[in-house]
């Protein structure tokens, strides 16, 4: 693996599982029951440029579970991009005060420009509707516990991957990662316009897996293992197609009805969030809260112990984890939402 995470073009299957492997690791500390400090000292800038809630609070939280420290910038405003400073100079500052970098930016290549100027490890924490890789080692660690706990085997799954599939970034990383896999089927969804783009399913294609395009969810559709949704990214569109996604239909909707009535009791809703959960936002609908299929919230949980795998990873202490493993000593809940399944 190189020495910088900005796209999963650069992983290979062995390093997925090699990750997968470091979160599992993790999972005593990310769940609270255990303390470790191999990170002690250490320094993590976290740079986001767009909006962000769970990627800068997780990678934020990940790297203080491992014992470090961060600091942070969030918005153009209060950085000095806004006075006209370059990626490059921006990037070599930072690589002197920091031992890992965390960007998020509107422009697609942008995090990968910034990282050719510093050899401290840069994530992309998401680059316009370019990639998002750590979003898709979260999920893929995500479908592989859930599919060992229903006892299924992930090979010929059938996986639907609905909503913005063109301005998703985190769609664009998953389906490249999962290509790594054995042969699946995946079943493409998305409104007129908003497709995934065609090389990344010529892709796909290349690597052996059955890939369809469907133009609603009304059509039928049979033995889906796993539904992934995604938010229909506006702040990406011209104000020309603002206008003609006006009135976007619920044919693209995934409520309980649709999973009642044609999906199975172990199909799993994933999304990687947020979820526009105002009236008429046409994404995945809240009446599935506290449906066990709705694997969401188990989704951004695991986003601790893949984060931490990560710079674990890049930071080479993987083998230093377990060394001053401690007990935990303040108050943890049983679990951590209140509409969690107990499995
Ligand atoms: C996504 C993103 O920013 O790409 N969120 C996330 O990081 N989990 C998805 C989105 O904004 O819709």
């Amino acid at each position: 693996m190189p020495a910088h995470l900005l796209s999963v073009d650069s992983l290979c299957r062995d390093d997925v599982d090699h990750l997968i492997r470091i979160a599992e690791r993790m999972e005593p500390i990310a769940q609270r029951r255990k303390v470790t400090r191999v990170l002690e000292g250490a320094v993590l800038g976290n740079l986001f440029f767009e909006a962000s809630t769970r990627t800068r609070i997780s990678f934020n939280a990940a790297f203080c579970r491992l014992g470090g420290s961060v600091c942070d910038t969030t918005g153009f405003t209060f950085s000095s991009m806004a006075k006209g400073e370059s990626l490059y100079d921006t990037s070599r500052v930072m690589g002197g005060y920091v031992d890992a970098i965390v960007m998020r930016h509107p422009e697609q290549g942008s995090v990968a420009e910034f990282a050719e100027a510093t050899q401290v490890p840069v994530i992309n924490g998401g680059d316009g509707p370019g990639e998002h890789p750590s979003q898709a080692l979260l999920d893929v660690y995500t479908i592989t516990k859930e599919f060992a706990r229903l006892g299924k085997p992930l090979a010929g799954a059938h996986l639907l991957l609905t909503g913005d599939l063109k301005y998703g970034r985190t769609v664009h990383s998953l389906i490249k990662l999962l290509s790594l896999y054995e042969p699946l089927r995946i079943t493409l969804v998305s409104p007129p316009g908003l497709e995934m783009p065609p090389h990344l399913v010529d892709l796909v294609a290349s690597r052996g897996h059955r890939i369809e395009t469907r133009p609603n969810l009304a059509e039928s559709f049979d033995d889906v293992d796993v539904i992934y949704a995604t938010r229909i990214q506006r702040e990406r569109f011209t104000a020309e197609m603002s206008e003609s996604f006006a009135e976007l239909t619920s044919d693209f909707v995934v409520d309980r009805d649709f999973l009642d009535r044609r999906c199975s009791p172990t199909t799993l809703v994933m999304h990687p969030l947020p979820r526009d959960s105002r009236p008429g936002a046409n994404d995945l609908s809240t009446d599935l809260n506290g449906d066990p299929r709705l694997a969401i919230f188990r989704q951004t949980d695991n986003g601790i112990p893949m984060r931490m795998a990560i710079f674990a990873h890049l930071l080479q202490v993987e083998d230093l984890i377990e060394k001053d493993l401690r007990d935990v000593g303040w108050f943890v809940p049983p679990s951590f939402g209140v509409d969690d399944a107990s499995f």
